[in-house]
């Protein structure tokens, strides 16, 4: 399969048979997981790696009499664990209206030749290089170096870069200005799974959440999720106060927020570590409970 011709699968609706077709499944299990951001966080979510925070979060919700209107996913990824959360809520007698955000969605196709294709971002930023019978992601892992195959992976990123660049950022070029020469960038193709897509029971924007929170935004939600987002490496004290600050501006008094990240591998129980808040009526936050260790940056929150 030529994952990069087959883009058009991310658009296809919601509800087609074609999302259980083998085709479709491999088209998921070789794009996803190799896309990573300019930062190195993964664009993947894990289908199934929030499962039992979504049976926590519905007890919490149902403890407390809670009957949430607004569900928001905060860096949502590709969406797939958006959908399972959904339903999950959903099954327990709690349907509701979602929002679902991550700072970056949408890539376009860019064909360099007749061999190879890249997955950019509009701001030339690569997320995939495809070759015939091969896709490789330019991020280095511990693998490549053992292999010396970092010395290719490397090198062919730096050229593919060059080209990019001559196209003209940001992507796409002007109508007009020039095109790839091995034929028409396509996109931008929303990087989420159709699952979530074309629903009237969900609305997916872009939103950096170091930026000021919308307007709209403000007090609207009920339940608000981070997950696998906030870590000390990749953002400062200050941020993480700013991050905290922002999303309880987004809340409701009362409001369950989830906020934590997975530290190990799936399964690995001892290595989550997630905190159940609620939104305080004067501002801040208050711990509900903890999984597992509970999250690396509670006092962001607790502290605000
Ligand atoms: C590993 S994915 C998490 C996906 C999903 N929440 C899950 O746990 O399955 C991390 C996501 O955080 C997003 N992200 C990183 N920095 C962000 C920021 N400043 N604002 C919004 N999203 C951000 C990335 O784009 C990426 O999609």
């Amino acid at each position: 399969m030529r994952v990069l011709r087959s883009m058009e699968l991310l658009d296809l609706p919601a509800g087609s048979p074609r999302l259980a077709s083998v085709e479709f499944q491999q088209f998921l299990r070789e794009c996803f997981p190799l896309l990573r951001n300019a930062d190195g966080s993964w664009k993947c979510s894990r289908a199934t790696r929030l499962k039992e925070l979504d049976e926590r979060l519905v007890a919490v919700l149902q403890s407390r009499g809670l009957k949430p209107s607004l569900f928001m996913d905060v860096g949502m990824g590709n969406g797939t664990s958006t959908v399972d959360t959904i339903r999950r809520l959903s099954q327990a007698g709690l349907p509701v209206q979602t929002i679902a955000t991550d700072r970056n969605l949408e890539g376009y196709v860019v064909p360099l030749n007749r061999h190879l294709d890249l997955l950019v971002e509009d701001n030339g930023h690569i997320l995939m290089i495809e070759g015939r019978g091969w896709t490789l992601s330019p991020v280095c892992n511990g693998w490549d170096y053992l292999t010396g195959k970092f010395l290719f992976k490397r090198g062919l990123a730096a050229w593919a870069r060059q080209r990019i660049a001559r196209l003209g950022l940001p992507l796409p070029p002007t109508p007009g200005g020039p095109n790839s020469a091995a034929g028409p960038i396509a996109g931008p193709f929303l990087l989420v799974t159709p699952e979530l897509k074309n629903r009237s029971d969900v609305v997916i924007r872009q939103e950096d959440i170091l930026e000021p929170l919308p307007a709209d935004l403000i007090g609207v939600a009920d339940v608000v999720r981070i997950a696998n987002v906030l870590r000390r490496d990749r953002f400062s004290p200050a941020q993480l106060s700013q991050i905290a600050h922002n999303l309880r501006q987004r809340c409701r008094e009362g409001a369950v927020v989830l906020v934590g990240r997975h530290l190990g591998r799936e399964g690995e129980d001892h290595k989550r570590g997630y905190t159940f808040f609620e939104a305080l009526g004067g501002g801040g936050f208050q711990v509900l409970e903890r999984v597992g260790g509970g999250s690396e940056v509670e006092e962001c929150f607790t502290g605000l």
